[in-house]
Formats: structure tokens, sequence, C-alpha cells
């Protein structure tokens, strides 16, 4: 079963509206040709409005960084669901390990943010992954395991498939040190075999990404890899140039 490949570019906490106006212009016509791959940039709340009008029409999609699960209430500083479909925001990132480790958020909190995305026709992309310390506990797999049966807790099968997944390994994230090829392959073919549990007819739709450290020049081989259907790219997405050769590398891996 093809899947389209996908690369998502996290912005984090970076660029002004007037900024993200002269990436975008940068950005547009580097990936103008890129066919067969999806593409979308997740930026601050302040951008989403003018990355969504300058980018109609266009292959590239503009993602949240975050949404409050609940569709409105007391809940100050947050954002809802169909605010952001209201400005046809396309999807959200669920659960960015930056979140979880400095806004608390739990694995309970974010099976409701993804219900609550898919019920709005955001598309989700839910991130999970390890830290340093875990993986060399052998504990990988358990945690890995927690948080996506967790997150995909409240899904029926065919919610499932339309969860993207990203495996961002938290040593990874920021830090220049990339998963090797093996990590990555085994720990995303393992999440595709989680998947596959919960939702047997979703599991071969399902894309999972790979996130930490991505670069221009590592991408080739990662984006090659059997099970990685893409990445969620921080620091190589900030300036166009080397985030349009991350979509390359991918509309390469689709033509091959
Ligand atoms: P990085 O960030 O590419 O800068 O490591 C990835 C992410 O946090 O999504």
């Amino acid at each position: 079963m093809a899947r389209t490949p996908f690369i998502a570019g996290n912005w984090k906490m970076h660029k002004t509206v007037q900024e993200a106006e002269d990436y975008i212009q940068g950005l547009l016509p580097r990936v103008y040709s890129a066919d067969g791959v999806d593409v979308a940039i997740c930026v601050p709340f302040t951008a989403l409005q003018a990355m969504v009008d300058s980018t109609r029409g266009s292959r590239v999609e503009v993602f949240a960084q975050n949404m409050h699960e609940a569709d409105h209430g007391a809940f100050t500083g947050e954002v809802a669901a169909p605010m952001l479909t209201e400005i046809d925001v396309h999807g959200v990132v669920l659960g960015h390990s930056e979140r979880r480790q400095y806004f608390n958020e739990t694995d309970k909190a974010l099976s409701y943010k993804v219900l609550a995305a898919l019920d709005a026709g955001l598309k989700p992309i839910l991130c999970v992954g390890e830290t340093e310390e875990e993986r060399e506990r052998g504990d990988t797999e358990r945690k890995l395991r927690h948080q996506v049966q967790e997150g995909l807790e409240r899904l029926s099968s065919d919610q499932i498939a339309a969860v993207t997944v990203a495996y961002e390994p938290i040593w990874a994230i920021g830090t220049g040190k990339v998963a090797t090829p093996e990590q990555a392959q085994d720990a995303i073919a393992f999440i595709r075999a989680l998947i596959n549990d919960k939702a047997p007819d979703g599991a071969p739709l399902s894309r999972i990404l790979y996130g930490g450290s991505v670069s221009p020049d590592g991408a080739p081989e990662l984006l090659a890899l059997p099970d990685v259907d893409g990445a969620l790219v921080g620091g190589a997405s900030l300036e166009p140039e080397s985030f349009a050769r991350i979509v390359d590398a991918a509309v390469q891996v689709a033509a091959a």
C-alpha cells in the first residue's frame, strides 16, 4: 500500500509574521514541483492566518503546534480546534516532547486532543519518543507502547489511519545526534506493529515520520527506510533552502 511521503517543518517558537512572510516567499517556488510529497509547516499561532493566506493554492499545508481538547471554555491562554479550522488551518502537532516536558502534557490529555482534532477535521501529528536514559535502560519499546496505545486509545480504526505519528527520540531533538537508520527503522516498525494491533486495516495506511536532527544531508538515507514515511524537521526547517532540500530528498525517494 503506497503511503504519500510527508515532510513537516516544525518552526517551534520562531518567526514573527513578517519573518514568516519572507520565508514562505522563499519556500513556495522551491517546492512548487515536489510532486508526490505532502508538505506542511507547523507555525506559531500568531503566524497561522498569514501562512494560510500566503500558501492558498500551493502544496504547502499549515499546521498549528498545539491545541486544547475542549471546543471552548475557561482555559486562559489556550486555543481550540474550531478556532483553527475557522481560519482553514489543516492540522496540528500534538504531544511534541517539548510540550510534554515543559508544559506537562500527558498521554491521557493527548488522547482527548487527538480525538478532538479529528472530530474537527484537523490532521493530527502525534509525537512519541524515548529519552536517552530510557533507551540506555532498554525501555524504548515500553515507552513507545505506552505513548502510542494511550494516545490512540479513544479512536476507531478508521480514525487511527488518519493520524500521523512522529517518532522523535528526545536525545536526537536539536542535538545534531541523529538516530542511526537501524534505530529509526526498528522503532518505527515497532510503532507500526502497535498500530496494527489496534487497527489492522488502518496500519498499512498510517504514516509514521522520523524526527530529530533531520538535515538535508542525512534525509535521503532516513527517508529511504521501508517504514519511514517522512520527517518532522525542526532546526533545518527554519531556512527555506534547507527545508526544500529535505522535501527534494522525499521526492527522489518517492520517484525511485
Ligand atoms: P530538530 O527538531 O530537527 O531541530 O532536531 C525536531 C523536532 O523537534 O520536531
